[in-house]
């Protein structure tokens, strides 16, 4: 038998997930299940880098998870970070063969230690610059192939890169493999609320629709979505209107799809149609996710005993790289009699 590539990814423990997440990511991530070995984890340490409220914390990581659950991602593929100790125990290696110039230049430090990372008294957690290294302990302690992410987790892949490199190099072995960024075509969903940016959820509640809100509110986000001014040509279409577009083709709406857009061809689009299918195509979709996690949470110790337990089994992996990692780097093992 021929054994399946590794990919890996993670996310941030927010809590929501919202249909920008969904269609660029998520959904990519239960799709991979089926050709790879798929290793998705919940960074809760990561979490703790910018200023943060422990109680939210917990609470938010159990959500995202049955989010996840629901979403599709199985069980025996899903981890949380913290109970895993072998990536901080690996980022601390790594920290030693990480150039210090290098984590000042990442995009994200330099983004977030000037806005979101910073507490109210201009605190900057050390945390907040080392957050690559323990990205990269996170691939590289499962010699994970392939990553997906988005275009802009690129420089902390080349940094991983770098950092299996280094340690390729001093301990003289071709431990490590290059993980590769794992590029696919996702749709970039806008804010209805402003399509000239993304959808997110730092920019403020409107600027997102939660995958697991209510039907009322989706159909109201949707309502109201920005069109345009009634002043685009027939056959230019706003970013408004093209956002909405893209969201009915990501629900996978084909044919619904294709008829509106001939509309919007022939200069008859009633963007209230419009509104009425995408509104609709999201809340049938939204049903479903919404009812799947309402079973989850009937049997919620249960689950949260089997997602801990899965985390002890793809621990195992992790302490496994440990073990070869910390006799090439000439610390003591417990076992290894040296
Ligand atoms: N930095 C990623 C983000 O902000 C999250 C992340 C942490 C991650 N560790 C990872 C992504 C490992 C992929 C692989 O989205």
């Amino acid at each position: 038998m021929v054994e399946k590539k590794k990919v890996l990814s993670c996310i941030q423990p927010t809590g929501d997930i919202h249909y920008g997440n969904y269609f660029g990511a998520v959904k990519n991530w239960v799709d991979l299940q089926e050709k790879y070995d798929c290793i998705y984890g919940v960074v809760d340490y990561h979490a703790m880098t910018a200023p943060y409220n422990p109680t939210k914390l917990r609470a938010n990581t159990w959500e995202l998870i049955f989010n996840l659950l629901a979403i599709g991602v199985k069980k025996e593929n899903l981890f949380i970070q913290s109970l895993i100790p072998e990536h901080t125990e690996l980022c601390w290696i790594f920290n030693c063969f990480t150039s210090y110039g290098q984590l000042q230049r990442m995009t994200q430090f330099k983004d977030k230690s000037n806005d979101t990372g910073k507490g109210e008294d201009g605190f900057i957690s050390a945390g907040l610059l080392d957050y690559p290294v323990l990205q990269a302990a996170d691939i590289l302690v499962y010699r994970a192939d392939f990553v997906p992410v988005g275009k802009d987790q690129e420089q902390h892949l080349e940094l991983s890169r770098n950092i299996a490199a280094r340690f390729n190099q001093q301990v003289g072995k071709d431990y490590f493999v290059m993980p590769e960024t794992l590029f696919t075509e996702t749709p970039k969903i806008k804010s209805t609320a402003d399509p000239a940016r993304k959808m997110s959820k730092s920019a403020g509640e409107k600027h997102y629709i939660s995958l697991f809100s209510e039907d009322a509110r989706i159909t109201k986000q949707i309502k109201s979505a920005v069109t345009d001014a009634g002043d685009t040509k027939v056959g230019e279409m706003s970013e408004g209107v093209e956002n909405l577009f893209t969201i009915l083709k990501a629900s996978g709406k084909m044919e619904a799809y294709d008829s509106l857009l001939a509309d919007h061809k022939a200069g008859a689009l009633k963007y209230v149609d419009l509104k009425e299918t995408v509104g609709a195509a999201l809340v049938a979709q939204s049903t479903q996710f919404k009812a799947a996690k309402a079973e989850l949470m009937q049997d919620k110790k249960n689950i949260k005993n089997q997602i801990k337990y899965a985390s002890s089994e793809i621990r195992k992996r992790a302490q496994e790289t440990l073990r070869e990692v910390k006799d090439l780097a000439g610390l003591i093992n417990v076992k290894a009699g040296q």
